[in-house]
């Protein structure tokens, strides 16, 4: 493992330094179209595992779990829902700032127009908590769970489903009102529809190319709508998505590898991005991989590779964050950031070169605002279940408990010293 280089300290004096959750990966007890998806599915997946997965370096590490239809099912959890606030004290611990978590729609409308007073509630209870630890709440309204009843009248498959959606939005953000200032509206819209409705690794598991298609435009719709209502509500709303923005560029000189890394990045990132960008008060920004393309293909360095097998180049997200900028001219917040480590042996050195990636890039004139971790803590990793380990704090599934892992402890210092508190 390369030795951590020291990262160098400035950042500007409001920069927000969090973590970031999403309510299905966290909370436990939920009931949506994934945990329906989850307990038809889990045993299939067992019996898939080895075929899919024996060669990830991970592999002797995590084929027990692999192997346990348990690791399919998110069930409880490390019951965030109710233990949120211990969550938090892991926040305050790191001397973070700023908190990125989603608002589980099934449980605000657990049936069609019926609103929830106690999960409304709860919500509320959760913002102002906080507050109170002047910690900046952003919220997420749809991170890739549906609603049972939403997902039987087809989803965001049809756009004259996406009023609901825009109902949502307006009852919940108004009735968080002004305790909230950031809003997501959608999370990593082409990786949900792609994994849901191409790879059909998610639910609801179809392959259909036109409603692959139809899906990612209406995530972008359903933006612009969301994002009018919110604004309407009050202007001071700040309002993006959280990009899912992988960095191509081309490994050799030949005009086939540089076509491709500029055909890859404009359809990933680009289609989507000018569909919504007028409606974005900031642009979030959901960095983990940089890819280099030889021919039509990508063919990474493999160098250093993740619990998931991901390549590793943190640095390079100096490159995804100036090319934003020149093209889009607008804030950031990295809203996620991160790897599946579960021995903590490479996310310390993965920190590090974030920060000297973003570092480099506000000195190239990137309006960068904030840097939130994927994870704060340990959590359900969608498909992949509960082995991948993303959090800063590792949690035991079987008790509960939470612990800062030691690149937590450090990286919390490393922030009190930036933020001279
Ligand atoms: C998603 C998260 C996910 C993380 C790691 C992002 O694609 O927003 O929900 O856990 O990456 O895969």
């Amino acid at each position: 493992m390369n030795k951590p280089t020291k990262p160098i300290l400035e950042f500007p004096k409001r920069f927000l330094w969090g973590a970031a959750t999403a309510a299905h990966q966290v909370e436990g007890g939920n009931h949506n179209q994934w945990t329906v998806w989850e307990l038809e599915n889990a045993k299939a997946k067992v019996a898939q595992a080895e075929y899919h997965l024996n060669d990830y370096v991970s592999w002797e590490r995590i084929k027990d779990q692999a192997k346990d239809p348990d690791n399919y099912v998110s069930g409880e959890l490390g019951d965030h829902y109710n233990r949120y606030e211990e969550d938090f004290d892991l926040l305050e611990k790191m001397h973070m700032n700023a908190y990125r978590f989603s608002i589980e729609w099934s449980r605000i409308e657990p049936e069609e127009g019926r609103w929830d007073a106690e999960a409304v509630t709860h919500y509320k209870e959760y913002v102002a908590r906080l507050k109170k630890k002047n910690i900046e709440p952003i919220v997420t309204l749809f991170h890739f769970t549906l609603p049972v009843w939403f997902a039987q009248k087809g989803g965001f498959t049809k756009r004259s489903n996406v009023k609901y959606f825009t109902r949502f939005t307006e009852k919940i953000i108004s009735e968080l009102g002004t305790d909230v200032r950031l809003i997501i509206t959608i999370n990593e819209p082409e990786v949900y529809a792609t994994e849901s409705y191409y790879h059909q690794t998610w639910p609801p598991a179809v392959y259909n190319r036109y409603k692959w298609w139809r899906v990612i435009n209406n995530l972008a719709y359903a933006h612009r709508q969301s994002a009018k209502v919110i604004h309407r509500l009050n202007r001071r709303y700040k309002v993006s998505i959280a990009k899912n923005s992988n960095f191509f560029y081309p490994g050799d000189n030949a005009w086939l590898s540089r076509l491709s890394a500029a055909v890859m990045q404009y359809t990933q990132d680009d289609y989507f991005i000018k569909k919504v960008i007028k409606h974005c008060d900031f642009l979030g920004v959901n960095y983990y991989f940089s890819n280099r393309v030889y021919g039509y293909r990508i063919h990474n360095p493999d160098q250093q590779l993740s619990d998931l097998n991901w390549d590793l180049h943190p640095a390079d997200i100096q490159y995804a964050l100036e090319r934003l900028h020149g093209k889009y001219n607008i804030p950031i917040i990295i809203t996620e950031n991160g790897l599946a480590d579960a021995d903590d042996s490479r996310r310390q050195w993965w920190i590090t070169q974030t920060l000297i990636g973003m570092q480099k890039a506000i000195a190239n004139g990137v309006q960068l605002q904030g840097y939130l971790h994927w994870s704060l803590i340990d959590n359900f990793e969608w498909a992949s279940g509960k082995w991948p380990r993303f959090g800063l704090a590792a949690v035991d599934y079987a008790t509960g408990a939470r612990m800062l892992r030691p690149s937590a402890r450090w990286f919390g210092r490393v922030i009190k010293k930036i933020r001279g508190v």
